[in-house]
């Protein structure tokens, strides 16, 4: 049996009241289901972030090991004023190396009926100067504030089909960069 993949999650928003919260709640508890996937939940509130300074200067040990031990990353981001927030940027700065050759998978969260789809294209190029692998498929959780309700349940099941096809494609890219990292020299 391979070894299970270890693919972590970022929620990259820290507002009061966020309804991206419920999104992450729900991508991770479908995440961890998986039996060849190992994840984890990484809030921005929770990591150790100074307003007066920026990237690997303020890198955090934990968070740094945890990035550097993963295979791919989950981002579940919500658009503000049609860019991510920029505490997931500076949060996502604080490393650098440790995600190269990694794949990524962006989950767009708006109030909006387009589920994040224009922070999902403004993050692409970050993603690509990190040395992230970014996958086809994203899952847009638009008009957000009806797919669950006010404890956070899911309202619409078409969701797990989403998701599900994004985790598949997710775990293939993961398993093809592993292979490669460990196989493929040159890297
Ligand atoms: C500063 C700010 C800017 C926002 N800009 C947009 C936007 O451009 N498009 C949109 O659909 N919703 C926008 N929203 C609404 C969020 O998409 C909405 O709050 C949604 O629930 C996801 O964000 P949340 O996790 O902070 O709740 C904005 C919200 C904030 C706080």
């Amino acid at each position: 049996m391979e070894r299970a993949l270890f693919i972590p999650l970022i929620l990259g928003t820290a507002r009061e009241g966020r309804q991206s919260e419920n999104v992450a709640r729900f991508v991770f508890e479908q995440t961890k289901k998986r039996a060849d996937v190992e994840t984890e939940l990484i809030d921005v509130r929770e990591l150790p972030m100074k307003l007066d300074d920026a990237g690997e200067q303020m890198k955090d040990p934990k968070f740094s090991a945890t990035i550097e031990r993963c295979d791919g990353l989950i981002i579940v981001t919500p658009e503000y004023n049609h860019g991510y927030p920029g505490l997931l940027k500076h949060a996502l700065d604080m490393n650098l190396k440790e995600y190269i050759h990694k794949a990524v998978g962006i989950c767009g969260v708006s109030a909006g009926p387009f589920g994040g789809a224009r922070v999902i294209e403004g993050l692409l190029p970050v993603m690509r100067e990190l040395g992230l692998v970014a996958i086809f498929e994203d899952v847009n959780f638009g008009n957000v504030a009806k797919i669950f309700d006010d404890e956070g349940n899911l309202l619409d099941q078409n969701y797990v089909r989403r998701l599900d096809k994004f985790l598949n494609e997710l775990v293939w890219m993961a398993r093809v960069l592993r292979h490669g990292r460990e196989n493929i020299p040159g890297a």
